[in-house]
């Protein structure tokens, strides 16, 4: 006979699983049948929130590898020498749908990438394409509500979304790319991955740079074109995870390039546009990439729920020699994704396995929803204290900053603040061909036929404006798809 006996929670072995207790064969339920009700109270707590944006999607562990020096950059151990490496663990994801929606969707990807260093636990957020549609996270949550659905009606609404894009201008560099075949990526494997803020790094000798992050694919850029991709969410909607799950079955494992882009503090300040604006990119003849190490997918989570949908990953996960900038975007997700996680999660989650740093944790924090003592065992719970050698170290002391004013600027702009039309016209021109260019043009009309209501002219008209403005001929073709009388205004008028 089997050792492997059935028990309940607290170990304790019992009988019969599937035959609740009764009075008799025939007779009702007995409140004494405790298996019976740990079942069913277990079972209705099973959920918890999912996340408020990227609530779909799937997760790897991995290995990253330094294979070139930046030591000169940042003092960062992991990159201290080439040969390092660390386990990671990575969460792709799209982002307006709920945690069912269809995977093959027309939307960003997340790309969430959490470095278990000797440092700490180093997390790069970022998403599959350069730049976001804002830059000011005041601006966020009602941008993420024209992705979602109508409050009455519960519907998704291409009115809201282009309502929305309309009178945010800055935000059409992203449209144009959401727009183009990179908007349907064939799953996960066969996309970039970027830190899309700007972030800083410190040497040894406490000098900064900016950086930027990118991960280039080993697997080639690969999309859906619109009807493929319309099709697809018919016939898998889980199209992206069991690409994902089956290529690391079958020891296919994926694998990224990760390179940096490097901006001097004397360059930012010559930079044509504000170097902490999440809707630019840094061009690469100018900021060339450098190439750092790579990142390989080769285990799939035990358990889904456990990892990847317990997984948190937060932009202020920083460790020494890598940290933030003015970036406004990135300021408001220092506090946001925290936020996020000990309501989603808990106040401990960081103690789950996914989310813990295998390195020591020193620290005075105690208990809380499903506290796990491993950690910390007997250790004295508060600071200064005459039992532990726990000492705060000056080497740690953050980069002081030179601030430009010393007073709260509220709504000042500098001079190109609000050039929102000369990135995306060149990524119209310069960057995408012939096919990509016909392609964007006809997903952009296929969405924005999707406009109705008493205020369909007015929003198109208000987003012509800005196509015209990028490139003439972008505004032409949309323009003249969607039959719209082009009126003299158009292609000088801007609603900022
Ligand atoms: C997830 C907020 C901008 C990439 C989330 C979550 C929140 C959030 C609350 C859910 C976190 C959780 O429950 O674990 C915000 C705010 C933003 C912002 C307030 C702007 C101020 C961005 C940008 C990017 C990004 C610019 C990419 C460059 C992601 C990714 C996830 C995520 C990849 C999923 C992480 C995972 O896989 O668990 N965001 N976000 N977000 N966000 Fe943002």
């Amino acid at each position: 006979m089997s050792d492997r006996k059935l028990t309940n929670s607290s170990g304790i072995a019992y009988y019969d699983h599937e035959d609740s207790q009764t009075a008799g064969p025939r007779g009702p339920v007995l409140l004494q049948d405790f298996i019976l009700q740990e079942n069913l109270a277990h079972f209705v707590r099973e959920r918890i929130p999912e996340r408020v944006v990227h609530a779909k999607g799937t997760g790897a562990y991995g290995k990253f590898t330094v294979t070139h020096d930046i030591s000169q950059f940042t003092k960062a151990k992991l990159f201290s020498k080439v040969g390092n490496s660390c386990r990671i663990f990575t969460r792709f994801s799209t982002v307006g749908g709920e945690k069912g929606s269809a995977d093959t969707e027309r939307d960003p990807r997340g790309f969430a990438v959490k470095f278990y260093t000797e440092d700490g636990n180093w997390d790069l957020v970022g998403n599959n394409t350069p730049v976001f549609f804002i830059k000011d996270a005041k601006k966020f949550p009602d941008f993420i509500h024209t992705q979602k659905r109508i409050p009455k009606t519960n519907l998704k609404s291409a009115t809201m979304m282009w309502d929305f894009w309309s009178f945010n201008p800055e935000s059409l560099h992203q449209v144009l790319i959401l727009m183009s075949d990179r908007g349907t990526p064939y799953g996960y494997r066969h996309m970039h991955g970027f830190g899309s803020h700007t972030f800083s790094m410190i040497n040894d000798s406490n000098e900064r740079v900016w950086v930027k992050f990118h991960f280039k694919t080993k697997q080639e850029i690969k999309n859906f074109s619109h009807d493929d991709a319309v099709k697809m969410k018919g016939e898998n909607p889980d199209f992206a995870q069991e690409d994902l799950m089956t290529a690391i079955e079958e020891g296919n494992f994926p694998k990224w390039t990760l390179y940096i882009q490097i901006m001097t503090g004397e360059q930012a300040k010559e930079f044509r546009w504000n170097p902490f604006d999440v809707t630019k990119v840094w061009f690469h003849d100018e900021f060339p990439l450098i190439e750092v190490g790579e990142m390989e997918l080769n285990e799939i989570p035990v358990n889904y729920f456990a990892h990847v949908e317990q997984s948190t990953f937060s932009p202020s996960n920083l460790v020494n020699g890598i940290s933030f900038s003015p970036d406004k975007m990135l300021q408001g997700r220092l506090f946001s994704y925290p936020d996020a996680h000990r309501y989603r999660v808990g106040a401990n989650s960081h103690l789950l396995e996914v989310n813990r740093c295998p390195f020591a944790v020193n620290n005075y924090q105690r208990d809380g929803a499903m506290a796990d003592s491993s950690q910390y065992k007997d250790a004295p719970n508060y600071y200064p204290n005459s039992f532990d050698e726990i000492k705060p170290q000056s080497a740690y002391k953050n980069f002081e900053e030179d601030l430009d004013s010393n007073h709260v600027a509220n709504f000042s702009r500098n001079e190109n603040d609000d050039d929102h039309y000369t990135q995306p016209g060149l990524l119209y021109t310069k960057a995408m061909n012939e096919t990509d260019r016909q392609n964007l043009v006809s997903n952009i009309v296929a969405s924005m036929k999707g406009i109705t209501g008493p205020k369909r002219d007015e929003i198109i008209n208000r987003q012509l404006c800005h196509f015209f403005r990028a490139n003439i001929e972008l505004g032409m073709k949309i323009a003249m798809a969607l039959q719209v009388n082009i009126d003299s205004n158009m292609m000088s008028h801007s609603t900022k």
